[in-house]
């Protein structure tokens, strides 16, 4: 689409630079840690060395002993008020500190109050706690077996460790098709814990102010508005009143999803400070965040897909476990269990589907994050790329081919697929086309053979993914009740300025710069004049906050509409200040002027100040606008990524030759932010498909408790990202706009996977889950008596 206003008006369609980039540049951000308040105290957190014990004894009278340890918190403090437990956002509940028994290694059980966060740190080495081990449960399927310990004990009556049964689709008619099939394909699949590793850990400066009765507490948190909701429901019974508590979410180091859940170090830090009417400040530590904070993924994932020997695609039928660990925790608003993956079916027009998941605690952390991710979408999108291609190796059909017979064809949308989702809008076809051109699809395949011939191993790899994104329609989603809408609200001064604020959170998203483009686009203020404020839950109006990319498609929509309304009232008053009739005026970004004397004109900023000083008699002065978004539908973003990998025989390293990744995120506000989130969602899903797993060994013991071997890509090992896009603007939404943070991370492992087997496939390889480690890759081809 190209630009309807001009560079320095700065609306959709330009590379605007990002406003908020010259304050992180210079190291001038403002993150909760940068937040120091008079008298503030520091808590740490004394963390359980067993995955599964009982708590026998605390004995705090060394750590008290420490000069400058103000207090060591248990949960029997808690208890006291009520306030050891706590609702998850799946109806279950959590431990804020335990009792009488813990769950998983690294789970809070004492917290640490001092003056100084040293001193906290040694109160908590010397907080002694003797433990009874008890029977641990790291696998699920284990877990499910009859004589399995029963976790979660604290449930009068639980008799098992199955948390929940969901399906979803016609099992009578995707039966039928499977056994009329002339082929069917079917893999185990397992998409492993991984964990949102984001810049800045997790923590909060919470300041209770004993004299007005209000609490402050800046927080790491994607969503403020839904988190003083639920303080004041969880913690109305002592006295915190929804209109008293602010939460603010300064400048946030990444979110990706960890930073949705409410984890108990906040809860604590806040209990402490309302005790102590001191501010209290609490910030995780690097291992602490990748060791007790929830988990994404975890998904024992068995897939079956059926078709004809000419490759027609037909039916999917998918069984599930899903490692929830202790508790479901899941940051997943939807009214479905397991999320949105129920979009399993993909880019294809299939006749049917089925697909069963089951939930089930072990004595792991609570899991369930949507690290960057639209609620179990990324593993939707997984496995039917893993099975489109296992199919298409099975019939000896090009990857490619397979993909273009079965795509849902552009004539099709809006689509209802199999299992109940109304895709928006696609073409699915013309991004594969142009990732194919754009690598040089045919001659790769070419050169594959040939090097096949000689030996060699290389393989290419697509994945032709449909994102489902917008959180959402509240016919499919809510918070504990809250739908989930979101906001924005517009205010232009005199002087013809615009504070313009919401209810999202970017975390490094770039939203100061995307919604200033809105305005513009819809206003014709330029982007310089618009300032865009988020995260404080006292000046912003109420929303339900940025995950799953779905700031775009619901905030952004919300911040087009009270645009509107704005353009409406400013015609009004352009209507008055020319004497003409508001239907003869014509707008052109910026302006309005009378039908066919374009000289006959009053710009924005004279109308704003109009509003204020000579609006039309009659006319509430002033130039303002709110809007609350229930989007109708979701947005359906998609891709088509094509990865070339080149594999050492003799060390099974696996070198990314190339990787295209052509996305279609409907119209763009800012092509270079689209451009960086691409970039940064690819390098995040590059991560998983090789590198990051968390395991845990017999004992609940975390395997990957560090950076030493939790492996996160870095510059060295991301290959040269060469993107490319289509267009297909989503008919429903008021800017034709669909998200795009997420597409990458969920559309990029498939690709890198089905390369890798690709290369492989001769010597017998059908599967491999990820990650794709080189040790793998090497046992593998020792196995099948491949020399290096
Ligand atoms: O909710 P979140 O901000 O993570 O995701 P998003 O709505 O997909 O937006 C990510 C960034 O890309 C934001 O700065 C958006 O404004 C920008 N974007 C864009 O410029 N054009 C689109 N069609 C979609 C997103």
């Amino acid at each position: 689409m190209a630009p309807k206003t001009s560079p320095e008006i700065g609306g959709m369609g330009h590379s605007v630079k990002r406003k908020e980039d010259p304050r992180f540049l210079r190291g001038l951000g403002n993150y909760v840690d940068d937040v120091n308040l008079p008298g503030m105290l520091y808590l740490d957190i004394v963390r359980s060395p067993y995955a599964h014990a009982t708590i026998k004894n605390i004995d705090i009278s060394k750590a008290m002993a420490i000069p400058g340890v103000l207090a060591v918190i248990t949960g029997k403090d808690l208890e006291k008020y009520n306030l050891h437990w706590m609702p998850t956002l799946m109806s279950d509940t959590q431990m804020v500190l335990p009792v009488d028994k813990v769950m998983y290694q690294a789970q809070e059980v004492a917290a640490v109050l001092a003056t100084d966060r040293y001193i906290a740190a040694d109160g908590v080495e010397a907080v002694e706690i003797d433990y009874d081990p008890l029977p641990v449960v790291v696998d699920p399927k284990k877990a499910l077996l009859p004589d399995a310990p029963i976790l979660r004990t604290d449930k009068k009556d639980k008799k098992d460790n199955h948390i929940w049964h969901w399906e979803w689709g016609n099992r009578e008619a995707t039966d039928q098709l499977f056994s009329e099939a002339e082929v069917t394909v079917k893999e185990d699949i397992y998409i492993p814990r991984i964990h949102v590793a984001s810049i800045e850990t997790c923590g909060c400066v919470a300041s209770f102010d004993k004299v007005r009765g209000k609490l402050t507490v800046w927080m790491t948190t994607q969503a403020p508005h839904a988190i003083r909701t639920v303080f004041a429901l969880v913690a109305g019974h002592v006295g915190l009143s929804e209109e008293k508590i602010q939460i603010i979410s300064p400048d946030i180091g990444g979110g990706f999803g960890g930073k949705v859940p409410v984890y108990p170090g906040y809860v604590i830090a806040v209990a402490a400070s309302v005790l102590t009417g001191k501010p209290v400040k609490w910030i995780e530590d690097r291992m602490e965040n990748l060791q007790a904070d929830s988990f994404a993924r975890d998904y024992h994932i068995t897939a079956e897909l059926a078709g004809k020997k000419d490759g027609t695609l037909t039916a999917l039928r998918i069984k599930t476990l899903a490692d929830h660990g202790y508790t479901d925790a899941a940051a997943n608003p939807s009214k479905f269990p397991a999320g949105l993956f129920h979009v399993c079916t993909g880019s294809y027009d299939l006749k049917a589907a089925h697909v069963e998941v089951d939930g089930v605690y072990t004595n792991k952390p609570p899991g369930g994050i949507a690290y960057r991710c639209s609620f179990r979408v990324t593993e939707a999108v997984h496995t039917i790329e893993r099975m489109a291609d296992l199919m298409a190796h099975e019939i000896g059909m090009d990857a490619a081919e397979l993909r273009m017979k079965n795509f849902i064809k552009p004539e099709q949308f809006p689509y209802k697929s199999a299992l109940d989702w109304e895709y928006d809008s696609g073409d699915y076809g013309a991004a594969l086309q142009l990732a194919m051109d754009r690598v040089g699809y045919n001659e790769l395949k070419k050169e594959q053979a040939e090097k096949r011939a000689r030996g060699e191993l290389m393989g290419i790899g697509i994945s032709s993914f449909t994102e489902i994104v917008g959180a959402g329609p509240s016919k499919h989603f809510d918070i504990l009740g809250l739908k989930m809408f979101d906001s924005a609200e517009i205010r232009v001064h005199p002087t013809g300025k615009v504070i313009a604020r919401f209810g999202t959170k970017s975390q490094g998203q770039g939203h100061e710069t995307t919604y200033a483009q809105i305005v513009a686009e819809e206003l014709g203020f330029p982007v310089d004049s618009v300032l865009v404020e988020e995260g404080d839950t006292d000046t912003a109006p109420y929303g339900l906050g940025t995950y799953a990319s779905r700031s775009t498609p619901v905030a952004g929509a919300a911040c087009a509409i009270a645009c509107r309304k704005i353009k409406d009232k400013a015609r009004k008053i352009a209507a008055y200040l020319l004497e003409a009739h508001e239907d003869d005026l014509e707008w052109e970004p910026g302006k309005f002027y009378v039908k066919g004397s374009p000289d006959r004109a009053k710009t924005i900023q004279e109308i704003s100040l109009a509003a204020y000083t000579n609006h039309p008699p009659g006319m509430e002065a002033g130039l303002e606008a709110v809007n609350y978004y229930d989007p109708p539908n979701l947005t359906y973003p998609f891709g088509s990524y094509i990865c070339v990998v080149d594999i050492d025989k003799g060390t099974g390293e696996i070198k990314i030759r190339r990787f295209v990744a052509v996305d279609d995120c409907g119209n763009i506000i800012n092509p270079m932010i689209v451009e960086g989130q691409i970039h940064g969602g690819l390098t995040m899903g590059l991560g998983p498909a090789l590198y990051e797993e968390i395991q845990y060994d017999e004992s609940g013991n975390i395997l990957q408790g560090s950076f030493m071997n939790y492996l996160l890509p870095t510059a060295v090992e991301t290959p040269n990202w060469e993107t490319d896009k289509t267009c297909t603007p989503s008919p429903h939404h008021p800017l034709g706009a669909k998200g795009v943070g997420e597409s990458a991370t969920v559309g990029a492992p498939a690709a890198i996977v089905n390369a890798v087997v690709d290369a492989l496939w001769h010597l017998g390889v059908r599967h491999i889950d990820i990650p794709i480690t080189s040790a793998k890759v090497w046992k593998l081809l020792r196995d099948a008596g491949v020399r290096g």
